[in-house]
Parts: C-alpha cells; sequence; structure tokens
C-alpha cells in the first residue's frame, strides 16, 4: 500500500492535491456530485491539520481543441466544491488536460504544478490508471502521498483479489467484451459464478473467448429497433424474431441470476443487464441490482453505468463499496499495477 496522507507532516505546508473530480456536467451544472463529495474527507483533514494552502487539480472530460475550453471548464465543479467546503484556504486549478503535457505525463508540466507547493497528495482513484503529469509524474517532484479515497478504494477492491468468502460470484454486462476481458479473465477466473447480461452476452454465446464457462441469459427482452418506445416482447435466446435486439435479460434469467446472486458471500458487479436508461428495459438491471443490495455478502459494485443504477435505484449504502473508478477499478482487478499508485512510495 502507498503511504497515507495521514502518516505526512501537514501543519503549515502547502499542499498540491489531485482528485478525480471528472464529473457529468448538464447545462452548465455538475449532474452528479459522488467523485467531488467522494474528494472531501482528504481535503477536509488537509485543512484540520492545519494546511495554510490546499490547491486541488483535476482533469474534466477529454478536451482535444481550444474550443472545448469552455465546455471543460472546472468553474461548476468550483462551484459546488465550495458549496460543501467553504475554505479560504481551498483553491481549484484550471482543468489539467488544458496543458497539452498533461496526458504525455511531461515533467515540465508535473513542475509547473509542483511550484510552490511543499507536498502532494494523489487521491484520484478514477484517474490512478493513467500515467499523467498530474497523477505521476508530480509524485517524483514533491514528497508524496496517498489520499484517504485512493486508499480506501485499494483496500475494497483489493479484498476481491484475496481470499474470499464463497460462493463468490462475478456479474457483467455492458457493452463490448473485449473491455472486460482481461478482468473477466483474471478475477472471473477465481469467481465459482460468472453470470454475464447486456449485449456482450451475445457475443459470449456466438464463441466464449474466455478459459472457463458462464452462465447465459436463456430469454431476453426483444425489441424491433434500439428505441425507447421498440415494439417488445419477451422472446427465448434461440427464438428472438428475425432482424430484433435483446435490450434486456428476460423475466426467467433475471430470477435465475437474481437466486445466484442472493446466496452469494462475495459478489463484484460490473456492468449493466440492458438498456436500464429505458424503463422498459431496466428491470433485468433492477432484479440484479436488488439481489446484490439483499445478498449478504461483501459485495462491490464498479464501472459507470452499473454504479448509476445503484444509485438510481437507492441502493448504493446497502452494498458494501461502490467504486468512484471506472477503468482504473478494472485495470485494478486485472491484476495491474496503477501508475498512480506505483509512483507514490510504499507505507
Ligand atoms: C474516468 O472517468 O474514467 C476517469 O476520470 C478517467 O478519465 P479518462 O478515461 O478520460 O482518462
Ligand atoms: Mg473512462
Amino acid at each position: 500500500m502507498p503511504r497515507s496522507v495521514e502518516t505526512a507532516e501537514v501543519e503549515g505546508k502547502k499542499v498540491l492535491v489531485r482528485a478525480d473530480l471528472n464529473v457529468p456536467l448538464e447545462n452548465g451544472e455538475v449532474a452528479d456530485d459522488t467523485r467531488i463529495r467522494a474528494a472531501i474527507p482528504t481535503l477536509q483533514l488537509l485543512l484540520d491539520r492545519g494546511a495554510t494552502a490546499v490547491s486541488v487539480c483535476s482533469h474534466l472530460g477529454r478536451p482535444k481543441s481550444e474550443e472545448d475550453r469552455a465546455k471543460y471548464a472546472l468553474a461548476p465543479v468550483e462551484r459546488r466544491l465550495r458549496e460543501l467546503l467553504g475554505d479560504d484556504r481551498l483553491s481549484v486549478l484550471e482543468n489539467t488536460r488544458f496543458n497539452a503535457g498533461e496526458t504525455k505525463n511531461d515533467p515540465d508540466f508535473a513542475r509547473e504544478l509542483a511550484d510552490g507547493n511543499d507536498l502532494y497528495v494523489n487521491d484520484a482513484f478514477g484517474s490512478a490508471h493513467r500515467a499523467h503529469s498530474s497523477t505521476e509524474a508530480v509524485a517524483h517532484i514533491l514528497p508524496a502521498y496517498a489520499g484517504l479515497l485512493l486508499l480506501d478504494e485499494l483496500e475494497h477492491l483489493g479484498r476481491l483479489l484475496g481470499e474470499v468468502e464463497r460462493p463468490f460470484v462475478l456479474v457483467a454486462g455492458g457493452a463490448k467484451v473485449e473491455d472486460k476481458l482481461a478482468v473477466l479473465e483474471h478475477l472471473g477466473g477465481r469467481a465459482d459464478r460468472v453470470l454475464i447480461g447486456g449485449k456482450m452476452a451475445e457475443e459470449v454465446r456466438d464463441h466464449n473467448p474466455l478459459s472457463y464457462p458462464v452462465e447465459l441469459p436463456s430469454d431476453v427482452v426483444a425489441a424491433s429497433s434500439f428505441a425507447e418506445d421498440a415494439e417488445a416482447e419477451v422472446a427465448a435466446v434461440d427464438s428472438i424474431p428475425e432482424g430484433w435486439l435483446g435490450l434486456d435479460i428476460g423475466p426467467e434469467t433475471a430470477e435465475r441470476y437474481g437466486a445466484i446472486v442472493e446466496k452469494a458471500k462475495t459478489i463484484f458487479w460490473n456492468g449493466p443487464m440492458g438498456v436500464f436508461e429505458w424503463s422498459r428495459f431496466a428491470a433485468g438491471t433492477k432484479a440484479v441490482a436488488e439481489a446484490v443490495a439483499r445478498a449478504d455478502a461483501y459485495s462491490v459494485v464498479g464501472g459507470g453505468d452499473s454504479v448509476r443504477a445503484i444509485q438510481e435505484l437507492g441502493l448504493a449504502d446497502r452494498v458494501s463499496w461502490v467504486s468512484t473508478g471506472g477503468g482504473a477499478s478494472l485495470e485494478l482487478l486485472e491484476g495491474k499495477e496503477l501508475p498512480g499508485v506505483a509512483a507514490i512510495p510504499e507505507a
């Protein structure tokens, strides 16, 4: 484990904090402040322990051109952060990706960020899989420490990689199996059951790229087209009408998956079972989310869409850990070293 901010000598120091404040915006306002709230404990700790200045930096989106600057400015994020934590010693730097050096892990940009600061704290778990100036290079310039969220994420996700209580059930959904192949192989290979839903179930049915057998849907909610109001009916997987698409797992599958999940002692869930943004195709995802919540298990939900589902259903507090990382949580569970973590001296 990287050394904790709790062990740092903070009194009278100026601290640069890298947080992951890459949040969704809607009409120029923060649409979901989960990541901002998750960054508060570390900032509060630094202020409580007498830091004279705390400068927070983060990327937002993937700005490409000059015109993207208005769209990806951190101002709305800063407004929300100040509502949650009003302290004059706190400041928010501009989107790190406005500097072309950031994504190249440019040491000159890292020196610019470090300039005037005494310490660096990385709390950006969601960006820890990126070797960028603000997550990696800067950790070699200032004395570096891990923030509380980063440590919490490593501990909670890391538990899945150690000895787990069984049955250990992994539920994977979403669109592309390629994106999840590594985690399915690494973590799924250690699970007792692997349940596949979402669009990737079709791919796996045609050809299972994994080295072990998985559970697949037996029925789907089939739709005449990819549209919210498309004609739809429940169909067995071998009798989906010609040209129709499966937009959710069917009720029989939802019940079977729910029963398996409910009896699990350890659960990792990544990716929705269907197009849950459309209520007619949300039942499968909802059934899985409810089973995860009901299970008397150590349960972890990671990855943007399943996290959104569990939050929208109001079930987040019945899950052991809801990760703030998408790609970062998958890479960690693939067994990869995260550059943002590796750059911090060990405890
Ligand atoms: C995320 O939201 O996945 C992280 O903030 C990383 O963003 P990125 O994929 O643009 O590097
Ligand atoms: Mg991402």
